[in-house]
């Protein structure tokens, strides 16, 4: 009799630990599932940002590992820089955004209001990624406190804005858009490394030009301006391994990659 009250009380220890582990794997799931729709929807509604945000969402994350952060900023920074563009999608600015012509200051200004319209859609999201409305909201602050829409200054911008402030203008410059050429890999280094400590944050830009981050980021652009494969690897049936929060890090798609990028 003696041993088996502790046999028992081991078990049920162990099948508790199992369902806690299978209830955290479908919630990461879930998670991950809830994200990727969101970004479908991005695609379905204009895959051109859809493609914008997956190069910046690359960019960003080889930044961010380059600066030793741990994973969960890093998923943290991935989901500002997937999202960071949603609020165009925002009924308002739709027209304004497919416009070719040069932009009026009344456009201007309402295309100033992406960020707030973004952090507003993500809005529901913010009790399980607290980051992440803030992030987005915060992807135009510039560091010397002329960005906006709060003119927010140096370290007060959160981390997740800053790095992807960097990966959103490298992209911006590098990819062609409605109403400019694509530049090459070195006009975006040189167009970063002038605005360190005025639009970006120096010791992120010191990190972005050293040898290592730049041969990596080089060779992600090459890869993102090569024809698509259809997306492998993250879709697997029946998969058996706990899906991660979101790093697909960042699987090719299909779609929206040949035409001309829109605004950043
Ligand atoms: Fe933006």
């Amino acid at each position: 009799m003696k041993g088996i009250l502790p046999l028992s009380v081991s078990a049920a220890a162990t099948g508790l630990l199992y369902h806690e582990h299978r209830m955290r794997t479908t919630a990461q799931r879930l998670s991950a599932a809830t994200l990727e729709t969101l970004l479908n929807a991005i695609d379905a509604n204009d895959a051109q940002t859809g493609g914008h945000v997956r190069r910046v969402a690359t960019y960003a994350l080889i930044l961010g590992e380059a600066a030793g952060l741990d994973e969960h900023t890093l998923h943290s920074i991935e989901r500002v820089a997937l999202f960071h563009d949603i609020g165009k999608l925002h009924g308002a600015l739709t027209d304004i955004f497919h416009e070719t012509a040069k932009l009026t200051p009344e456009e201007r200004r309402a295309v100033m209001t992406h960020p707030q319209r973004g952090a507003e859609v993500l809005e529901p999201l913010n009790a399980f990624y607290p980051d992440l409305g803030k992030g987005v909201l915060a992807h135009h602050e510039r560091w010397d406190g002329n960005g906006y829409p709060r003119g927010l200054k140096g370290k007060r911008i959160p981390l997740q804005a800053r790095v992807v402030a960097i990966a959103d203008s490298f992209d911006a410059i590098t990819h062609r858009r409605r109403y400019s050429h694509a530049r090459s890999f070195s006009d975006a280094r040189r167009a970063i490394a002038e605005r360190k400590g005025t639009q970006f944050d120096p010791e992120l830009v010191e990190l972005l030009l050293s040898p290592p981050v730049l041969a990596k980021i080089e060779k992600a652009m090459r890869h993102a301006h090569m024809p698509r494969k259809k997306a492998r690897g993250n879709r697997r049936r029946g998969e058996a391994q706990p899906a991660p929060d979101i790093t697909f890090r960042w699987r090719p798609r299909s779609r929206g990659s040949r035409s001309p990028d829109r605004q950043s």
